[in-house]
């Protein structure tokens, strides 16, 4: 007899700081869908990986930002790779892999508008779809692009650079021809960015990183591309150039905190005649095509390297490896296997 329910986790109770594993969320069942319910255009999919991303953080908190807060007893909404099991649609057939935004289940009704078919380019993989083809490359390209406007001869620091986002703008800068420094936060990150041609990198976490940071930039810096905010975007300021450029895509360092802190000396932004702009990824949603064809080119050419971290357990494991990610778990994307593909390597936690 086949499965006549599957599960969705929806938000139980807003968090004050950390999430709280088995208070934050809860699981909810729901009947499974019959191919007679489904209406013309729609798809029946399953999820089968799930992004997980620093931002999932505020939109727990009812605060305003670029997305509204999810209500409590709404299903956690997220980027998903999914398959189609049952179609409806010219466009889909039963079989097909795609990406979507049906959140934290594991099946899930969808219309063929919101619906991105996956291409696997040369040298790529599935997983792909959410990391360096997905938001957080396209986040990497348009920020070290279009507001970072890095160019061959600059000093760029990125913060979070071992991360989904930081890993390809610190490979971006170089095929820029920018000379690059990148903040992680272990021994390990910093030797994957060496390898993956970084000039230099440093681990915040080591008890002399103010002072090697003061050395490592005594160039000054031309951009810093910025993914943590607090303690190291106050360093970063410091060492500002003039007319340098600030591009601000996250400050996960104060996500969690109750009483999120700025840089004490956000003056220098005046006396460095600083450009500091912030950005959302979706606000060049019509350029995404034209910029993941160029990052499949670059990963099709091996000139992009990615790494991802994939946490396996299913639905349940995605509360904890949200939670993971604001410890620096993962090196490069962190994903959680909801249904396996194939025989993939994974964590448990
Ligand atoms: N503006 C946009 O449109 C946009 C879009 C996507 C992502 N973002 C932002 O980009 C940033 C990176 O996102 P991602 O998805 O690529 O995640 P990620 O970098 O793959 O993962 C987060 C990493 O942040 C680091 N981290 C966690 N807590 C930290 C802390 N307190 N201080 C310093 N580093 C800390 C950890 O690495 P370590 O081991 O190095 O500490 C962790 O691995 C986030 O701030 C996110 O909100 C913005």
């Amino acid at each position: 007899m086949g499965q006549s329910t599957y599960q969705s986790v929806v938000l139980a109770k807003r968090p004050t700081s950390l999430i709280v594993p088995g208070e934050t969320f809860t699981m909810k069942e729901h009947e499974i869908v019959k191919a007679e319910d489904l209406k013309d255009g729609e798809v029946l999919v399953d999820t089968l990986y799930l992004s997980v991303d620093p931002a999932m953080r505020g939109w727990l908190n009812d605060t305003r930002s670029y997305v509204p807060p999810l209500k409590i007893g709404e299903t956690m909404r997220g980027a998903v790779i999914a398959k189609v099991v049952v179609s409806k649609s010219s466009k889909f057939s039963a079989g097909d892999y795609v990406t979507c935004y049906t959140g934290w289940r594991e099946q899930a009704v969808a219309k063929e508008k919101d619906l991105m078919p996956l291409e696997v380019p040369a040298n790529g993989q599935l997983t792909d779809a959410l990391g360096a083809l997905g938001t957080t490359g396209l986040t990497a390209y348009f920020g070290i692009i279009n507001i970072g406007k890095v160019k061959a001869g600059d000093f760029v620091v990125v913060s979070g650079a071992a991360g989904a986002t930081g890993s390809v703008v610190c490979q971006i800068a170089k095929l820029k021809g920018a000379k690059v420094l990148g903040l992680v936060g272990s021994d390990d990150k910093v030797e994957w960015l060496k390898e993956l041609g970084c000039d230099r990198a440093l681990n915040y976490k080591d008890p002399n990183f103010p002072t090697q940071f003061k050395e490592a930039t005594k160039d000054l810096i031309d951009v810093f591309f910025d993914n943590v905010g607090g303690e190291i975007l106050e360093l970063a300021l410091s060492r500002a150039k003039a007319h340098s450029r600030f591009v601000m895509c996250g400050s996960i360092s104060q996500y969690n905190s109750a009483n999120p802190t700025g840089p004490k000396n956000i003056s220098m932004i005046i006396v460095m005649r600083i450009r500091m702009e912030g950005f959302i990824v979706y606000d060049y949603a019509n350029e995404f095509p034209a910029a993941r064809k160029e990052l499949a080119q670059w990963l099709s050419e091996g000139n992009l390297q990615r790494k991802e971290t994939i946490i396996k357990g299913g639905l349940g494991a995605a509360e904890k490896a949200l939670l993971a990610l604001y410890e620096g778990l993962n090196t490069g994307k962190l994903l959680v296997e909801v249904k396996a593909v194939n025989a993939s390597a994974g964590l448990r936690l």
